[in-house]
């Protein structure tokens, strides 16, 4: 037997008792020739002692941290001054009778859970895991996935797996490919995500289907972003939008309710895409620390500074938000940092005034007095609270650059202010967006999600106006998951295809497989995707995703542990057919 109790469990009602405990050695500690040994496994630590009568003594003296060992011993109550009331175990410790060395360690990298560059984690990840912050965060991915899989079966859903080696999807972002041996110059696309696959499933009758999936995106990765990531992804059929919405919003609270007993709300809010740009500035809004953005035109109609002027009689717009407390902060080097950081987004700059012991302060008062004044008035606006504005002749433009520069100050200056769980639907999301580089419209969500049928007809002409049945979950300013009702029928399908440049035959040649399919029986249908990287990011506290996967890639994709990618073998190249031409 290696063991009777795990590392985590032995407490005041267990003195007494001999036990069998096995793990990792996490420190050692010399008193007076007596030997305090912390001893770790996933559940947790248990002081150990070993005094230099008990045999163990002379194994004890030659171990190092991390050794795997095995102990028999007996329960002690601590003396009342050694009792550690932050540890589980605290108010024991284990007098060692027999000790046995499992396993040596070498001289670690960095012991498990020292504070150690990325990179280095990485490479050592069974240590760094072994530190806990990582494996605490696997265990309620764990439980993420179990509460998602058991809700979804009480609704009727069935898991399916769909394949990997398969063709290029709609998701836009670049395949990873793998060449076939069997037919030569050919090759599988990984899959971005199971879109097609599951829309069949829908064609066949499965009716409700989801799966944890793994997905493959060559794109350029960032902390929220990996090469390859997990979605729970689902479709449904006969269902409207609202259906789907309602069901995802009972999964994640009961996803919120049984990891971190947070209630979230009966119902989440919804807001039009429309609404998210021009109060957020942002299509993933974070809420939580206010700052909304206003409409501010109309005061500087009769402006007489230049600037605002100019931008207004041009059709052109005003906004500012208030942040509140922060006149102290404010001067006139941060408002020109402000200004150099609204400008990388195509703005001027901004204006600001601040009230500061009921005087107004601001570089541009002389100019711009009596507009601030009435700005005041209608903001409603308190002794310390600054005012921040610009101007812009696109609206679009002009909210999202301050949409950024309010969650910039939000994030730096108002940690404090940023807390719970925001949680929230953005819909009617514009159907097409302007791709400049191939100078065409392309699907802003994919081109299978169902567009606004009278938009399709109203906006032939502006089809940027045209609007889609997408919706989006955001929580916390993330994106969570996006998904749609779909097209189900081959006369739709393929004006959206015209409308995104795709010829009939192109549109064969690439979704052939998916639009046969719809002639043969198609019900309404429609699904998501959550990544549950993001989500389980989310819960446990993480900047970055990485966090969250066990084995994750760098930011230049790389697996750090076995060092993927490689060179291979020139005898596997030639099965595959392929000659390689490496640029220096
Ligand atoms: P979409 O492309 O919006 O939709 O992806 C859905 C969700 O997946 C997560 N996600 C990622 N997570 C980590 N790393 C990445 N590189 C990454 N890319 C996306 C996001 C995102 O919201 N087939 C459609 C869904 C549908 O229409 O049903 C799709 O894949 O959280």
């Amino acid at each position: 037997m290696y063991r009777s109790h795990t590392c985590g469990e032995l407490t005041a009602k267990d003195i007494g008792k001999s036990v069998v405990l096995s793990g990792w050695v996490d420190r050692i500690r010399d008193l007076g020739g007596i030997k305090f040994i912390i001893l770790r496994d996933r559940y947790g630590k248990t002081q150990i002692v070993v005094t230099p009568e008990s045999e163990a003594y002379k194994i004890a003296e030659e171990l190092n941290r991390e050794d795997v060992v095995k102990i028999t011993g007996k329960v002690e109550k601590r003396p009342q001054d050694t009792v550690n009331p932050d540890m589980k175990t605290g108010e024991i410790e284990v007098f060692v009778d027999e000790m046995e060395v499992l396993s040596e360690a070498k001289l670690p990298p960095f012991y498990p859970g020292d504070n150690v560059r990325e990179e280095v984690r990485l490479k050592y990840r069974y240590l760094d895991i072994r530190g806990g912050r990582v494996l605490r965060n696997l265990e309620v991915r764990h439980k993420v996935t179990q509460v998602v899989r058991r809700y979804l079966d009480s609704h009727n859903f069935i898991e399916v797996e769909t394949p990997f080696l398969t063709k290029s999807t709609p998701e836009g972002a670049r395949d990873f490919l793998v060449p076939s041996r069997l037919k030569p110059g050919t090759f599988y696309a990984l899959p971005q995500s199971p879109q097609l696959f599951k829309q069949i499933l829908m064609v066949s009758g499965i009716d409700r289907y989801y799966q944890l999936a793994r997905c493959f995106r060559d794109e350029d990765l960032r902390a929220d972003r990996q090469p390859e990531f997990t979605q729970i992804d689902i479709e449904m059929s006969f269902v409207k939008r609202e259906d789907v919405m309602t069901l995802v919003e009972g999964m994640i609270r009961q996803v919120f309710k049984e990891t971190l007993d947070v209630d979230l709300p009966g119902k989440f809010d919804r807001l039009s895409y429309e609404e998210a740009i021009g109060r957020y500035g942002s299509d993933k809004p974070d809420r939580r620390f206010g700052m909304e953005l206003h409409e501010l035109t109309d005061y500087f109609k009769e402006t007489s500074f230049r600037i605002a002027k100019n931008v207004i009689d041009e059709g052109g717009y005003a906004k500012g938000f208030v942040v509140k407390n922060f006149a102290d902060k404010m001067s006139r080097r941060l408002g020109d940092e402000f200004s150099a950081y609204v400008r990388d987004f195509g703005l001027g700059g901004v204006v600001w005034f601040s009230l500061k012991d009921g005087e107004m302060n601001s570089p541009t008062r002389k100019h711009l007095q009596k507009e601030y004044e009435a700005i005041g008035k209608y903001l409603k606006v308190n002794n310390g609270d600054v005012v921040i504005i610009s101007f812009h002749k696109d609206w679009y433009l002009l909210s999202e650059a301050l949409g950024a520069l309010r969650l910039k100050i939000g994030k730096e200056c108002f940690k404090d202010r940023i807390k719970g769980f925001d949680v929230l639907w953005v819909v009617d999301f514009p159907f097409l967006e302007w791709d400049e580089e191939e100078s065409r419209w392309v699907a802003r969500h994919h081109p299978f999600t169902m567009p606004v049928l009278e938009d399709l007809e109203k906006y032939r002409n502006d089809p940027g106006k045209i609007k889609a049945l997408a919706y989006d979950i955001i929580i916390n300013g993330y994106e969570v998951g996006g998904g749609s009702i779909r097209i189900h029928n081959r006369d739709i399908q393929e004006k959206v295809f015209e409308l995104i440049g795709l010829t009939k035959e192109e549109a064969v040649k690439k979704f052939g497989f998916l639009l046969e399919a719809f002639e043969y029986g198609a019900p309404p249908h429609g699904g998501i995707a959550l990544g549950l990287d993001r989500l389980v990011a989310i819960i446990t506290g993480e900047e970055s995703i990485r966090d969250v996967i066990a084995f994750p890639k760098t930011a230049s994709g790389v697996c750090s542990l076995t060092g993927a990618p490689s060179e291979v073998d020139e005898k596997q190249l030639k099965e595959l057919h392929i000659k390689l031409e490496v640029e220096e």
